[in-house]
C-alpha cells in the first residue's frame, strides 16, 4: 500500500510533531521507571511488557479489581489470576480464533454494518459514536450470548453501568451513592438481558461464553459480572476505537484512499497503527505479589512485593526504541523493532492479553470500509472526554452527513 512519505523524523501532516489527538499524559521526558507517592510508574515499552509478562508475581489491580474481588463471588476472567485464569483462558480460546470469527461472527459484522450504513444514508446524518456503539454491542453480545433480551436498549443499559467512577479515589459517601446508582442499573441489565439469556441456555446450550460458564457451574451473579466485564472490555473499547479511527481516516485524505484501496492485511495494519497511537486503554495496573525485577537500560530495579504498578501504555506505545522514529506520528509502514507487534501494547500483553483483538479489528474494518466509501461531510466537531475507569478517551459529537457526490466531496 502506498503510505504517506515524509522525512524519517517528521510527521507528514502535523506541524507540532504529533498526530495524537488525545494529548493527555504524554511527557516524553518522564523516566522509564520511577516511584512516586507510593506507586511505581513504568513507561518504556520493554519494561511495561516485562511486567505484563510477570503473571506469577503480579495480580490485576485495574478496573476497580481490588474492590470488586472483595465480593466473595468467583471473579470474572479479567480479575482472575494463576492457574484458574490460565484454565479459563484456554477454555474460552475457541470463541476467539480467526476461524471462529470467520465462521460465526463475520456475517453478523457485515450485515450489521450494512444496516447501519443504510440507516445513515436514509437519515442523512449521524453521530458516529451512536453507530459504533450499536455495532460493538451486537458483536460482543453474540460472543457472550446476550441474544435473548426482553427489550431493546441493552447497549444503553450497559453504558450506564460502565459510567462507574474509579471507586478507590472517592470519599466514602460518594462511593456509596455511586455504588447504589450503579447497582440499580446492574439490576435492570440482569433482569432484561442476562437472566433471559441464562434461561435460554440452560434449556439449550450454544457456542458462547454464557453457555460455557453455565457448564462450569457459575452462579447467575457470577455470570452477570462476567457479562459486565465483556461489556467494558469488548464493547466500550471497540466503540471508542471505531470513532477514533474514523476521525483520523476522515481527516487524512491520502491515508483514507490508500486504506480503501488496500487488501485486508494492509487495512488491518493501518487500523493497528491508529490503535498504537491512540490506545483506548491508556494505563494498566498490577499489584506486585512478589518482588519484580525490572531492567531499564541495563540497570535492574526491584519493585517490592505489595507495590502498586502503573503501566503507562500511552508512553510505551510511543517509545522510539520499540516503534522507531517520530513515534507520535501515524505511519502504518513504520520501522518497528523486531518482535514488536503492530498495535504494540494496545491489547495488553502476557496472561491477560486481549482475546478479542482480532474481533475488534475485523469488525472495525467491516464498518469503516463501508462508511468511508460514502460521500461524507463532517458536520459535528468531535469532543474528547476521558474515562477514568479504563484511563481512556471517549469521542463524542463526530457527526457526519451523507451528501450527493459532487466536486469538493471527500472522494
Ligand atoms: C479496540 C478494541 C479493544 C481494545 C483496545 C481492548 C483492550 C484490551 C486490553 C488492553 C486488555 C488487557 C487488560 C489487562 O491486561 O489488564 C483486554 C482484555 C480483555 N478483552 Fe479486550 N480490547 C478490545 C476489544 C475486545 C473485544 C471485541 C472483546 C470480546 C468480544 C474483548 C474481550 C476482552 C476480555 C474478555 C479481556 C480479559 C482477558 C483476561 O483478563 O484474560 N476485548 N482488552
Amino acid at each position: 500500500m502506498a503510505t504517506p512519505s515524509a522525512p524519517a523524523d517528521r510527521c507528514p501532516v502535523a506541524h507540532d510533531g504529533s498526530e495524537r489527538k488525545t494529548a493527555r499524559g504524554a511527557d516524553p521526558t518522564a523516566p522509564a521507571l520511577e516511584q512516586r507517592e507510593g506507586t511505581w510508574h513504568v513507561r518504556s515499552y520493554a519494561a511495561v511488557r516485562q511486567v505484563l509478562r510477570e503473571a506469577d508475581a503480579t495480580r490485576q489491580a485495574g478496573f476497580n479489581a481490588e474492590m470488586a474481588t472483595r465480593t466473595g463471588l468467583r471473579p470474572p476472567v479479567l480479575f482472575e489470576d494463576g492457574v484458574a485464569h490460565r484454565d479459563h483462558r484456554t477454555a474460552i480460546a475457541r470463541f476467539f480464533t480467526p476461524k471462529t470469527v470467520d465462521d460465526a461472527y463475520r456475517v453478523l459484522m457485515e450485515e450489521a454494518s450494512d444496516k447501519l450504513i443504510a440507516d445513515l444514508e436514509r437519515r442523512g446524518r449521524a453521530d458516529l459514536s451512536d453507530l459504533s456503539l450499536d455495532l460493538a454491542m451486537q458483536v460482543a453480545a453474540r460472543v457472550v450470548g446476550l441474544t435473548d433480551s426482553r427489550a431493546p436498549g441493552m447497549a444503553q443499559r450497559l453504558e450506564k453501568i460502565l459510567a462507574l467512577e474509579r471507586l478507590e479515589r472517592l470519599p466514602p459517601l460518594r462511593r456509596a451513592t455511586s455504588m447504589l446508582r450503579v447497582n440499580l442499573h446492574v439490576l435492570r441489565f440482569f433482569l432484561q438481558d442476562v437472566r433471559p439469556a441464562i434461561r435460554a441456555r440452560r434449556k439449550e446450550p450454544r457456542e458462547d461464553v454464557i453457555s460455557h460458564l453455565i457448564e462450569k457451574g457459575y452462579t447467575n451473579g457470577e455470570i452477570l459480572i462476567e457479562c459486565i466485564t465483556y461489556g467494558a472490555a469488548g464493547m466500550a473499547t471497540t466503540r471508542e476505537f471505531i470513532v477514533m479511527a474514523a476521525w483520523h481516516l476522515l481527516e487524512h485524505d491520502e491515508l483514507r484512499r490508500s486504506y480503501l484501496a488496500a487488501d485486508e492485511p494492509e487495512r488491518h495494519r493501518v487500523l493497528h497503527e491508529i490503535l498504537r497511537l491512540e490506545p483506548v486503554v491508556g494505563h494498566l495496573y498490577r499489584r506486585a505479589t512478589a518482588d519484580v525485577h525490572v531492567d531499564v537500560d541495563g540497570v535492574t530495579t526491584t519493585i517490592p512485593a505489595g507495590a502498586l504498578i502503573d503501566l503507562d501504555v500511552r508512553a510505551a506505545n510511543a517509545d522510539a526504541d520499540a516503534v522507531g522514529a517520530a513515534p507520535l506520528c501515524l505511519r502504518p509502514d513504520r520501522d518497528r523493532a523486531p518482535r514488536v507487534q503492530e498495535p504494540v501494547l494496545s491489547f495488553g500483553d502476557g496472561a491477560h492479553r486481549c482475546p478479542g483483538a482480532f474481533i475488534a479489528i475485523k469488525e472495525s474494518d467491516a464498518f469503516l470500509t463501508r462508511l468511508l466509501r460514502l460521500p461524507l461531510t463532517v458536520v459535528g466537531e468531535p469532543r474528547l472526554g476521558w474515562n477514568d475507569l479504563i484511563e481512556g478517551y471517549e469521542v463524542r459529537g463526530l457527526e457526519v452527513a451523507v451528501h450527493a457526490r459532487a466536486a469538493g466531496s471527500m472522494h
